[in-house]
Formats: structure tokens, sequence, C-alpha cells
């Protein structure tokens, strides 16, 4: 379990699929999401995500983000041990948990791990350009935006660029 200021991250349980493919149905989540896992069926995402939760796949770790006692969301965590990169998908599933910090706490939760614990170099992460909520989340916990995948996203029938966001260790511990 990793703790937060407002937040905690705990691993994931085969029984917290169920809760997040309820997230995966909210249409503010499946667009902002735009991976494939959005659409699967549980049978299929359980088969998918249980290396990782039961700890086979040592590269992949799956988080429920909790505040107190609420499961609010959920974030990916797969690691490049080679290039000593983390990358992260996240999302606060509760529509009503939204705006309120929650999401950059769990990132700031989730750098702390990786830089101090793990000694990643560089954390990253895609996402939309018509997403400025996410946009303006990862910029606030240090994120710079170094990239564009142009059109590389496919949302509601249309195509729209993919953005690279990454901070790197030095960038994180001078702020
Ligand atoms: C994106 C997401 C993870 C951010 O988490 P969160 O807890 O809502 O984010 P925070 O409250 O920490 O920060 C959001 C910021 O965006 C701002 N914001 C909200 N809507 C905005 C908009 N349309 N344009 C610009 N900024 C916006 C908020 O005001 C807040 O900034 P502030 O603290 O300066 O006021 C979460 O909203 C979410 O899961 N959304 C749906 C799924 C998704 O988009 N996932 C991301 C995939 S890359």
């Amino acid at each position: 379990m990793l703790h937060g200021d407002r937040v905690a991250l705990r691993p994931f349980e085969l029984d917290d699929v169920a809760r997040l493919q309820v997230w995966f149905d909210d249409p503010e989540v499946r667009l902002g999401w735009d991976d494939e896992e959005a659409t699967r069926s549980r049978a299929d995402l359980e088969r998918e995500m249980r290396p990782a939760i039961m700890g086979e796949d040592h590269e992949t770790h799956w988080f429920v983000i909790q505040e107190g006692d609420a499961p609010v969301g959920a974030l990916h965590l797969h690691l490049d041990e080679h290039h000593h990169n983390a990358e992260i998908d996240i999302l606060v599933g509760e529509a009503e948990a939204r705006d309120r910090g929650l999401g950059s706490d769990a990132i700031e939760t989730i750098m702390r791990y990786v830089f101090d614990e793990l000694a990643c170099h560089r954390l990253w992460l895609i996402t939309s350009a018509n997403n400025p909520r996410a946009i303006r989340c990862y910029e606030k916990c240090g994120l710079q935006r170094e990239g564009v995948l142009r059109e590389a996203g496919f949302q509601a029938g249309v195509h729209v660029d993919g953005i690279i966001m990454s901070i790197l260790d030095r960038e994180w511990r001078q702020r």
C-alpha cells in the first residue's frame, strides 16, 4: 500500500476488476482512457490482468486509488526495467471524485514510489490532446509535454492527437 496525502494506492485484487469495468462504462472515462482495455469483457479483462494481480508479471502493476475506505479510481504502472522507465495510466472512476485533487495526489504518490524506491529515471504517459483536464492534472504534477503522436488515437469515430508527457527523476527532485 502506498500512502499519499489524500489517497492511498492499494494493489488490485481480482474482485476489483468488476468495479474497473463499471468505471470503464462511464463515457467520460472511456474517452479519456482510449485503450482497448475499456472495451473488453469482464472475462477478458480478468484474464489479461490476472498475472499482474497475482504478482506473476513483475513489470505490470495495477492499483486501486482509495480515498479513505472508498475506491475512487485505478492506476496502471508499467515498468521498463532495462531503460528505468515507468509508464502510467490513470482514471478517477467515480465522477464526483474528479476535480478534487485526488488524481494529482495519486500521481504524486506513484512518482515518489518509482523515483525514490524503484530508482526509475523517467515517468511518462500518453494522453489525448482533447483531454484538457488530464493535461492540466499532469502539468500540475510537473510532467512536461514532450511530443505529439499525430492523430494516433481514435475516439468516438475521430482520430485525435496523442500527447506524450514525462518527468525525469532530476526534474522531480528539483521541484
Ligand atoms: C484526468 C483525471 C485522472 C484527473 O484526475 P482529477 O482528480 O480529476 O484531477 P485533479 O483534480 O488533480 O486536477 C484536475 C485539474 O484540471 C482542471 N480542469 C478540469 N476540467 C478542465 C478543463 N476542461 N480544462 C482545463 N482544466 C480543467 C481542474 O480545475 C484541476 O486543476 P486545478 O487544480 O488547477 O483547479 C480524472 O479527471 C479522470 O480520470 N478523468 C476521466 C478519465 C481520464 O481522462 N483519464 C486520463 C487518461 S490520460
